[in-house]
């Protein structure tokens, strides 16, 4: 079902599935969550950039262990709605995971291979405990079985974009998470 008309200032969206006072809210919440399981706990949290950085960026903010923060960079899609490109990992962590609890987040669970490659990298490195997080959940994408540990929203199967999602790497600073309009999906059908 088609959300709200998108306001004025995002031209670009079709409609907003997820307006900015809803992901705050939701954040909130995942960040209780989150405290509730890594109370008197070490933690370290492992972004997957580029897409995490919002969403890490402001669910950081809530969580109350003395944590670090490191970053994995992946990208599998080339300017491209569909098609996954080549799966790249760039592993390029500089703290030290093994004996750690773990925690990784990521924008949006999709087909499921990046976070099962990045959880099983991180496993590889004898972390104590994996766990992952994800803002957006697309189940009927699924390639590769996988289920994230904390789940902001489930969205249906439609490409979206804001709050650190991109496509062709724009849109990501849109505060919200909307569908673009048709034509700016370039040759798509
Ligand atoms: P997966 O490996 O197919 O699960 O894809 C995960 C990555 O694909 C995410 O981290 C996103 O960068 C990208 N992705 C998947 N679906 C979307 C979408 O609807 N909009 C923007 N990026 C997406
Ligand atoms: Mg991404």
């Amino acid at each position: 079902m088609p959300g709200p008309k998108a306001p004025a200032e995002f031209k670009h969206l079709d409609h907003v599935l997820v307006s900015p006072p809803a992901i705050k809210r939701r954040v909130h919440a995942l960040a209780a969550d989150i405290n509730r399981v890594y109370r008197g706990k070490d933690l370290t949290v492992i972004a997957i950039i580029n897409g995490a950085l919002l969403f890490a960026a402001d669910l950081l903010r809530e969580l109350r262990s003395p944590l670090r923060l490191d970053c994995v960079r992946a990208s599998s899609y080339h300017a491209d709605t569909n098609a996954a490109g080549a799966l790249e990992i760039i592993d390029n962590l500089k703290l030290e995971v093994a004996g750690h609890h773990v925690l990784i987040l990521d924008d949006i669970l999709d087909t499921g291979r990046t976070l099962a490659a990045v959880k099983k990298l991180i496993q590889r490195k004898r972390a104590s405990s994996v766990r992952t997080c994800v803002l957006l959940d697309k189940k009927a994408r699924r390639v590769v079985p996988f289920d994230a540990d904390f789940v902001g929203f489930e969205v249906p199967n439609e490409f979206v974009v804001g709050y650190g999602l991109d496509y062709a790497e724009r849109y990501r600073n849109l505060p919200c998470i909307g569908v673009l309009k048709r034509k700016y999906y370039a040759g798509k059908s």
